[in-house]
């Protein structure tokens, strides 16, 4: 196991901000994460695993522990009648492992299409676009758990999938290290279309009868008008979620603002998610905020870019500016979608 030292972070996230980690390893299997948590700890460190660092924030300082690189690949897939599983090593690119499937005409994970990161991230934050989640796909996910060292299976029910979330965000879940994740696809045809922007690209296409490859194409096309090119800028896509609010206080927002964009919450009758590129467009007027190298997203300002030679501390100034702005016009306190590490 290769133990490399004093390595630029920047190189290894999609925001290409952040300082050095004192030590990096790249685990290709389980052995090599147990190996490097019995490094941290013999150094007295603490450890960070980093999958394809496309929804982290690094701080300018660095990290000064071990950071684990999650690098296990793995493709198999196993024909069960009517549904196929996938078994996905976690260092696995998400996007190839969603064209591969799209290619093999298995539905599920299509909606999923084009966005950047590793197969381990994906249950970590619920990864979901376009009217799915990767929860709903998801049969169980293998975990190394750090401290009594030995893997475990969780299921889809025990992996808590919700908005953006799962029981990796929640203290129960910070020992656990994803190794490898098994998917459930569909072998009969099973296309979500009903998310407007689909819909209004099938119509403008002219294609009434889409396939699973019209639909990949279709997402890929959309995310490329919306999002910023990962090529050429610097971003983790949405920084924050979308809030979740109580119905009463959605009622009084939509009192003063009535075209606020909104939408259900599955099984809450309670709350409402109100968009929060709505918001940032329509109420604070911040689409398009720039200071310095660092903007909001002009065709999407949930979105941070960092246009060039921007900083982490830039960045957190301008969430700062957002979170204090969007509380000041509609008293909501947003939450970082974004992780940060310290
Ligand atoms: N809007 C504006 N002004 C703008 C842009 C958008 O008012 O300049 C409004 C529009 O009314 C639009 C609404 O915002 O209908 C929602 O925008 P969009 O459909 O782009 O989706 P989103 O809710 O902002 C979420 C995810 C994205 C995902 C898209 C598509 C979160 C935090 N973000 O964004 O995920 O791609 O839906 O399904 O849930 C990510 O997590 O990194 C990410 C990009």
């Amino acid at each position: 196991m290769k133990i490399e030292e004093n390595i630029s972070l920047a190189n290894l996230n999609t925001f290409k901000t952040g300082g050095v980690a004192r030590y990096l390893i790249r685990a290709h299997s389980v052995d090599d994460i147990k190996n490097a948590v019995l490094f941290a700890r013999e150094k007295n460190i603490p450890f960070f695993v980093l999958g394809g660092g496309s929804n982290i924030l690094i701080s300018d300082q660095g990290f000064s522990g071990l950071v684990i690189k999650i690098e296990i690949s793995e493709v198999s897939w196993i024909d069960k009648g009517d549904f196929v599983t996938a078994l996905i090593g976690a260092g696995e690119n998400w996007d190839k492992f969603v064209s591969l499937a799209v290619e093999k005409g298995f539905y599920g994970a299509e909606n999923l299409s084009g966005i950047p990161g590793t197969v381990g991230a994906s249950p970590v934050q619920n990864i979901g676009a376009y009217g799915a989640e990767v929860g709903n796909t998801i049969l169980w996910v293998e975990i190394f758990d750090t401290v009594a060292l030995e893997t475990k299976k969780l299921s889809n029910l025990e992996c808590q999938f919700g908005y953006r979330d799962s029981i990796f965000k929640k203290p129960e879940g910070k020992n656990f290290v994803i190794t490898r994740v098994c998917f459930k696809l569909s072998k009969e045809t099973e296309l979500n279309t009903n998310y407007s922007d689909v819909k209004k690209y099938f119509v403008e296409k002219n294609i009434k009868d889409p396939t699973i490859s019209d639909l990949r194409s279709a997402i890929l096309e959309i995310r490329a008008s919306k999002l910023p090119d990962l090529k050429k800028y610097g971003t983790a896509g949405s920084f924050f979620k979308n809030p979740i609010i109580s119905k009463k206080d959605y009622e009084e927002l939509k009192k003063k603002y009535p075209e606020i964009v909104s939408y259900e919450v599955v099984g809450q009758n309670d709350v409402m998610k109100v968009s929060l590129a709505w918001i940032l467009d329509k109420i604070c007027g911040l689409r398009g905020a720039r200071e310095g190298n660092i903007g909001t997203y002009e065709n999407q300002p949930l979105v941070i870019v960092n246009f060039g030679g921007g900083t982490t501390t830039e960045i957190e100034n301008l969430a700062n500016r957002i979170i204090s702005t969007v509380k000041e016009k509609t008293g909501i306190i947003i939450e970082q979608e974004v992780q940060k590490l310290k």
